[in-house]
């Protein structure tokens, strides 16, 4: 063997060794999070029953789809959470308010139908109650391991059913949350006023983001507001202002007050970046996946986005009306091909769909995967 070619043979050794284990890993998968506990913090976006464990049950047909029952989530299947839940191999979230069935030992959701991040509105559960019920959460689960339990309690937690003291500064913290303090907002004041109280909703969010860090989170996923002029219920309410829709159909003056909110969440981002320098923070631009959506339904295989399965906007989903004879309120035919399955919320196709854009990192800054959500971007 001459020198050329034995320089050649051994160059191919060595790149083989090189590029094997990427290939043989798949590339990037080599940098996998593996996150202990996933905490959520939101709306009925991503309430997986706690709504409906303190407030008022969601009723049937919600949960036909998937579950086969209603599972405490306004949607005839799985939220954009459950498919998070999913593709980090965990088990769904159990809603921390539910105290039968539960099961914590990889995270909690302290999402609850109607939350907003600042007081009033829809649901007494807004951002601050729920940052509270994680402090005690972690507090109680720390107590467990430290043996400092109330010796009064009748039935101690068991380990099994909880994360471990170490899990808190590892785990994934999820925020969906801004859409109903916008809601509330176009309901009930003007828009000049939602526009002038972004900033308000924005340092209380910030707020809770440095309460958690101050628990020991480092690891954050944050969705930005989806385009809220596009859901059908707003738009019902608005068509008839001449020049108020844009030209996909959704309301434009409530999509430009989403998009100032979502500008300013940025900032937001940037600015705890630079605060909080020893963060992971992910930000995702849930408002483009959405709306990506409904300007193409069509061509996504989806009827008209703005025609939705349950309900109408008389008669509230899982209710019937019958006059002279005829059934007014029965479910559409086949929930998949609807976005929007009640009005408001997405039906489980369209979450399945904004998921799968979402979660490889499409719409996020850094451009990352969930799965590597875990790292800095500086370690990237
Ligand atoms: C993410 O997935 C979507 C849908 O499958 C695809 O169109 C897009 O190119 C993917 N993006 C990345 C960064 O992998």
């Amino acid at each position: 063997m001459d020198s050329m070619r034995l320089y050649g043979v051994l160059r191919l050794v060595v790149l083989a060794f090189l590029v094997l284990p990427a290939v043989v890993l798949g590339g990037s998968s080599t940098r996998r999070c593996k996150f202990p506990a996933v905490f959520n913090f939101g709306d009925s976006n991503s309430d997986t029953g706690g709504r409906s464990a303190a407030l008022s049950e969601v009723n049937q047909p919600n949960g036909e789809t998937f579950f086969g029952h209603p599972s405490g989530r306004n949607c005839d299947g799985r939220l954009i959470l459950d498919f998070i839940a999913e593709e980090l191999k965990s088990p769904y979230l159990s809603p921390y308010l539910d105290s039968i069935g539960t099961d914590f030992r990889h995270g909690a959701n302290f999402a609850t139908g109607g939350s907003s991040v600042r007081p009033g509105g829809y649901s007494p559960f807004h951002l601050g109650i729920q940052i509270s019920q994680f402090m005690r959460f972690k507090s109680q689960t720390e107590a467990l391991y430290n043996n400092q339990l109330d010796p009064s309690r009748k039935m101690p937690p068991v380990k099994s059913s909880l994360p471990r003291p170490k899990d808190f500064s590892k785990a994934l913290y999820i925020f969906d949350i801004g859409q109903n303090d916008l809601y509330y907002g176009f309901q009930y004041t003007t828009l000049e006023q939602v526009r002038l109280s972004i900033p308000d909703i924005l340092s209380q969010l910030s707020q809770a983001v440095h309460q958690l860090y101050k628990e020991g989170a480092r690891i954050f996923w944050v969705h930005n507001t989806g385009p809220i002029g596009c859901l059908p219920t707003r738009v019902i309410n608005d068509r008839s202002k001449p020049g108020n829709l844009d030209q996909n159909g959704c309301v434009k003056p409530n999509n430009e007050i989403a998009q100032e909110f979502n500008g300013q969440l940025k900032d937001m981002v940037f600015k705890l970046r630079a605060q909080l320098p020893d963060v992971a923070l992910t930000h995702v631009d849930m408002y483009s996946a959405k709306y990506a959506l409904i300007s193409n339904a069509k061509n996504e295989g989806f009827v008209d986005p703005f025609e939705f399965c349950c309900g109408t906007y008389y008669i509230d989903c899982g209710k019937k009306e019958i006059v002279y004879g005829t059934v007014y309120g029965n479910l559409c035919q086949n929930p998949s091909r609807h976005v929007s399955w009640d009005g408001i919320h997405y039906s489980e196709s369209a979450n399945l769909w904004v998921a799968n854009r979402i979660l490889n990192g499409s719409f996020s800054d850094p451009p990352v995967s969930i799965r590597e959500a875990c790292y800095h971007p500086k370690n990237l």
